[in-house]
């Protein structure tokens, strides 16, 4: 399957977000990642409901929504209402992962459960089948640009093996430190999300075609 790549809006200018917008929209990028940060879960506040509906207004590409947030039961419907297209909550932030997913599908989204670096790929074992995403967190949630963390490597071999085992269609995305440097440690991922690295870019178009090849070298 060819790699999708979802640049991290968390990233870009947010005085400019229309325009950043715009211009993903003609970028051969397949989702745009909205990274949600409550002050609670994570040490930052990033943006919530209102600026996720502004982004849907200025973008036809699926939004990828990331919830750094504790109790995200509360928020699922208005985030869908918002215009999410894949909900994703933390493994970390619920004990009813099972009840979140089956909200997310009533609302009629795609979900995705995010695991943080030391969480281990096997307490999805059960849910992998019915979910349509795991997002394995390569930094510890709160901030773009921090540096990839290199154990993360090998638990996306692990899941990759755990997605066979269990007879999974959930797609894996890796979060956190990717750039043309890290891809290559990642071959197991279908989705790279991207922030600081591809807004530093000077050829957007260029390093998205870079880091799809970065990352399929080693399949
Ligand atoms: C981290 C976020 C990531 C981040 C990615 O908490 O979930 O999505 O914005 O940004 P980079 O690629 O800069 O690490
Ligand atoms: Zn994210």
């Amino acid at each position: 399957m060819a790699k999708l790549v979802a640049p991290s809006i968390l990233s870009a200018d947010f005085g400019r977000l229309a325009e950043a917008l715009s211009q993903l929209e003609a970028l051969p990028v397949d989702w745009i990642h909205c990274d949600v940060m409550d002050g609670v879960f994570v040490p930052n506040i990033s943006f919530g409901i209102p600026v996720v509906a502004a982004i849907r207004r200025f973008t036809k590409k699926p939004l990828d929504v990331h919830l750094m947030i504790v109790h995200p039961e509360r928020y699922l419907s208005a985030f869908a209402e918002a215009g999410a297209d894949i909900l994703t909550f933390h493994w970390e932030a619920t004990p009813h992962p099972d009840r979140l997913v089956q909200e997310i599908h009533r609302l009629g989204k795609k979900a995705g459960i995010a695991i943080n670096p030391a969480t281990p790929v096997e307490v999805l074992r059960d849910i992998l089948p019915q979910i349509d995403l795991v997002c394995v967190m390569s930094v510890n949630p709160g901030f773009g640009g921090q540096k990839f963390i290199p154990y993360v490597a090998q638990k996306g071999h692990r899941l990759l093996r755990l997605r066979e085992e269990v007879g999974s269609q959930a797609l894996i995305e890796v979060d956190g430190g990717i750039s043309l440097e890290t891809a290559p440690l990642v071959p197991w991922a279908d989705v790279l999300v991207a922030g600081q690295a591809f807004f530093q870019a000077s050829d957007r178009s260029a390093f998205v075609e870079a880091l799809r090849k970065a990352t399929t070298r080693m399949t």
